[in-house]
């Protein structure tokens, strides 16, 4: 099985040994997957071979690329299992898929949308901003920090009338997942329509967007071995139709006049101007090489790693993990915390001396970590080119951080989380915090290297 996942991380030019001998051990996939040489590949004869576009010119290049195109859609048609690839709408990432179906509602003032207390901002901020301009209300289910799912807390949510129930699938924040099958039964029963941020869960795990009547979701396929700025809005094709197309434009229509026009039927409509052709034939071939490699399989790999790292650290008196106890409820995440360290300092920290790339901040969930008064965490993230190497040298560079920063007595500033601000702190001031004195002396085995003047994290 070993020489299984060798061989597919072999195809991962970014996992290369790097001038200071080490491989990176990137464990942010969570943000953005690394791409495989097949998909630089598919890229590369798109420009090379046929760089036409799709539905306008008759040439030969024209006709490659439509037919390709549209043989895309099919290919994260059959992914998802969604009913058709009309169901298939071809967007930047999952952050513009949701925007495309909270845009394009007909609103009526007084329409609810439910989202969780969990929600990364691409699911959040949009909601909250259709409150003044569309008289949209927006309700929050509060999600059991456990990881369980409390079926009677959304029921007492529909039963206040919703109109759209928009959740993730599977949290960026803890990387536990919702019961699809049940909130789209229980908000259909409800008359809602449901939209899923699943930009976290189809890279890993079967979605079953038909059997499951889930009428919108959203991927971002850069998390899923695409290019970046490339994702799909599925829907089921009635619900597609309801839809009015966020931007207007050139493709959208089938013919106009001075005054007038008659749009295209669903998915084309949400396709306005020259598309990203190179990036979608790319992505294509992600999800084939997803699907060659085997969902389960994936999922299980992740599983086994995450396992790991989670039986290894729990140990640590400092470290606090977030989300469900069980790995297996949480798969491709292991968020956690350490007691008196920056979580900024540490991803650091993880880089510079280990070769660990993390992410650190608020993971965009800024209102979760608000409600909490908590100033962030560390996410590693796993994947099916992670080794159980990488996660060794995430074992090992958590224990000598832990081990160089002594804990902060309580009551404490480090010990304490810092007030909740604006923004997460930038590398610059990370440099000066608390954990500098783990930073000033490089990590073991390396000569360290300044990052001043790196940009400031968003959190
Ligand atoms: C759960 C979730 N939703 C939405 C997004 C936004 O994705 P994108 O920036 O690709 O639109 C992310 C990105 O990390 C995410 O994890």
């Amino acid at each position: 099985m070993t020489e299984k996942w060798d061989a597919i991380r072999a195809r991962f030019p970014a996992l290369r040994p790097r001038d200071d001998g080490r491989t990176p051990a990137y464990l942010d996939s969570a943000c953005m997957s690394l791409v495989p040489q097949e998909v630089l590949d598919a890229m590369e004869e798109y420009y090379t071979d046929y760089p036409g576009c799709a539905g306008r010119s008759l040439h030969r290049f024209a006709e490659e690329v439509s037919h390709r195109f549209e043989a895309a859609r099919d290919t994260f048609a059959k992914y998802l299992e969604a009913s058709s690839p009309k169901g298939i709408v071809f967007v930047r990432n999952s952050t513009e898929a949701i925007n495309v179906v909270g845009q394009g509602l007909r609103w009526k003032k007084g329409d609810r949308v439910l989202v969780s207390d969990q929600e990364h901002n691409s699911n959040l901020v949009l909601w909250q901003r259709l409150g003044p301009e569309r008289g949209v209300r927006l309700d929050i289910l509060r999600l059991r920090d456990d990881g369980t799912f409390d079926g009677d807390a959304l029921e007492t949510a529909l039963a206040r009338g919703v109109r759209l129930v928009s959740l993730f699938h599977t949290s960026n924040l803890d990387g536990r997942s919702l019961p699809v099958r049940e909130i789209t039964e229980r908000a259909h029963d409800h008359g809602a329509l449901v939209l899923f941020d699943g930009c976290q869960a189809a890279p890993h795990r079967q979605v079953h967007l038909d059997r499951d009547g889930v009428d919108f979701y959203a991927i971002s396929a850069h998390k899923m071995l695409g290019p970046t700025g490339t994702g799909v809005l599925a829907g089921r094709p009635e619900a597609l139709q309801q839809l009015r197309p966020l931007v207007a434009g050139g493709e959208t229509v089938e013919w106009s006049t001075l005054t007038e026009h008659v749009l295209r039927p669903v998915p084309h409509r949400f396709e306005a101007g020259l598309q990203n052709y190179a990036g979608v034939l790319g992505a294509a071939v992600g999800v084939q090489f997803l699907q060659s490699a085997g969902l389960e399989e994936i999922e299980a790999h992740d599983r086994a790693i995450n396992a790991h790292v989670t039986r290894e650290l729990e140990g640590e008196p400092r470290l606090r993990r977030l989300g469900p106890a069980d790995p297996a409820a949480r798969p491709s995440v292991f968020a956690f915390a350490l007691r008196g360290i920056d979580p900024h300092d540490a991803a650091l920290f993880l880089d510079e001396g280990h070769g660990v790339m993390v992410r650190s901040g608020r993971h965009c969930v800024h209102s979760w970590y608000a409600e909490r008064e908590l100033d962030g965490n560390v996410r590693a993230s796993f994947y099916l080119y992670t080794n159980m190497a990488d996660a060794d040298r995430l074992i090992a560079g958590v224990r000598e951080l832990l081990e160089r920063m002594p804990d902060a007595p309580t009551g404490t500033s480090a010990a304490k989380p810092a007030p909740v601000g604006p923004r997460a702190p930038s590398r610059r001031r990370a440099a000066g915090s608390s954990t500098a004195a783990a930073r000033s002396a490089p990590p073991r085995g390396t000569k360290g290297r300044g990052r001043a003047g790196s940009a400031a994290r968003s959190g």
